[in-house]
């Protein structure tokens, strides 16, 4: 059940795997420990505080081993449901392998595996996270398209009055096209690649409005809006699940799109797939799911807001927040989505959530790792239709409709011409991890 194209390993020095396990792992792990140590020093109980160092002693040790590009070793059994599944891959396909050798996306799971290992053994700090204060002070910071945003969508939308179905059709067709790229542009706020942003920074990547949308569409290399509309505006209060990728801003624009889905009738019920610990910096927790709604409706984030722009947060935390009370929105963690399995081994390696997954009418894989694990994150030629890239998640039996939605952040590139990537590979240097370009892709599955 593989691709017939080589996945990429950290030994590849042509391609971000290289920079990404030789420098980038060590400084996120840096800044880990740094947060650590933070939190130690605010702690004032002794046995926390004990327990707390040697959470920071293994932490050492786990940088140790990336500098060393040690053996991977198997998972400590602390407990979770995805233990099992690590053990199993590593006996089974990586044993002996290390950190440069093993594939790339095997590797760096790994990494934030053994990250998680070094607090879920612990006595007091089993679930804390080194990434938290990143992650709400970058939302914090990001007012002007949060307000951009709620200001627009806090009212209940509406049709024009005396409108046919001819026009709200159109019209609903428009706010698709838009608010699907709101949530593809919501994915360059990755805080794996984006260490120490600056305002201007932050805006300049988060602007939402019209013009710039227009302008940013012939950014997207494969481009299936049209496909997916003509699927979506057939289903009727159907159910669209989110595989979600970053918290906070990127969060906050999936939930945007997701309750324009309820309200044009198109979803009755959205599923909500997140991590069951920190991942890959930003990756969405529980809890940032509900630090989240509930900062919108009672925190103090934004000291310049003014009224009118906090009560347009309030109205749409309390819309949301009252989707989970009726169970329209449900928000889930399966064990598997933090594993180093590609999604090529989903339907094998977790039935369970593919049955889950094939009941839906479209499933929205958000993000660029995310399209790593669906493409076997290996160098298939770029012409390769995306369907043929994702293998069993389109041809398995009963496979749902799936799309990806991703800024293009590391290597791998399907669905584009050769004559495309070939240019860019000639013209413009680190296009494939600027985060410039992107990619939404539609696979229709096998489901009639
Ligand atoms: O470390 C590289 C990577 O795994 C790439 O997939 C991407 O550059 C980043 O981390 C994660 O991006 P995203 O949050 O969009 O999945
Ligand atoms: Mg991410």
């Amino acid at each position: 059940n593989n691709p017939p194209w080589p996945a990429y390993r950290g030994y590849h020095e042509y391609s971000f795997a290289h920079e990404t396990m030789g420098k980038r792992l060590p400084t996120i792990l840096g800044k880990a420990i740094d947060d650590t140590m933070r939190t130690l020093n605010e702690e004032h109980e002794e046995g926390k505080i004990k327990d707390l160092l040697q959470c920071i002693e293994r932490m050492t040790q786990l940088m140790d081993d990336l500098h060393s590009n040690a053996t991977l070793r198997v998972i400590k059994d602390d407990g979770e449901g995805d233990v099992a599944l690590w053990n199993k891959e590593i006996a089974r396909f990586f044993k002996g392998k290390n950190f440069m050798n093993a594939p790339w996306l095997f590797a760096e799971a790994y990494k934030y595996r053994r990250l998680h290992e070094c607090f879920s053994i612990s006595t007091y700090w089993k679930d804390y996270d080194v990434f938290f204060r990143q992650k709400c002070d970058t939302f914090s910071r990001s007012s002007t398209a949060v307000f951009e945003l709620s200001t627009r969508f806090a009212d209940p939308f509406h049709h024009e009055a005396g409108a046919n179905e001819e026009e709200k059709l159109k019209a609903a067709k428009l706010v698709f096209h838009e608010l699907t790229q709101v949530c593809l542009w919501g994915n360059a706020t990755d805080l794996s690649l984006l260490i120490n942003m600056t305002e201007e920074d932050i805006k300049s990547l988060q602007s939402t409005g019209g013009e710039h949308l227009a302008e940013t569409e012939k950014n997207i290399l494969c481009n299936d809006l049209d496909k997916i509309w003509d699927h979506l505006h057939t289903v009727k209060g159907g159910r669209i699940d989110f595989v979600l990728d970053n918290a906070g801003f990127e969060l906050y624009c999936d939930c945007v799109y997701a309750d324009w889905l309820i309200q044009s009738g198109i979803a009755n019920e959205i599923h909500f797939h997140g991590k069951r610990f920190a991942w890959f910096v930003s990756d969405v927790t529980h809890k940032d799911w509900s630090w989240l709604l509930n900062s919108m409706m009672y925190g103090s984030l934004f000291p310049n807001a003014s009224d009118a722009e906090l009560a347009s947060l309030r109205a749409m935390a309390k819309r949301w927040k009252s989707y989970e009370q009726t169970g329209q929105w449900v928000y889930e963690q399966h064990p598997f989505w933090c594993t180093g399995y590609t999604f090529w081994s989903l339907p094998s390696e977790a039935p369970d959530l593919f049955q889950h997954l094939a009941d839906s009418d479209l499933v929205i894989f958000k993000g660029d790792l995310n399209h790593r694990k669906l493409t076997y994150d290996c160098q298939a030629p770029s012409q390769t239709p995306f369907d043929v890239a994702i293998g069993p998640m389109s041809s398995e039996e009963g496979a749902p409709p799936v799309v990806s939605i991703r800024t293009i952040k590391s290597d791998v590139v399907v669905g584009v011409p050769e004559e495309v990537t070939k240019k860019l590979d000639k013209d413009e240097e680190g296009w494939r991890i600027s985060g410039r370009y992107a990619f939404i892709g539609l696979s229709e599955g096998t489901k009639t």
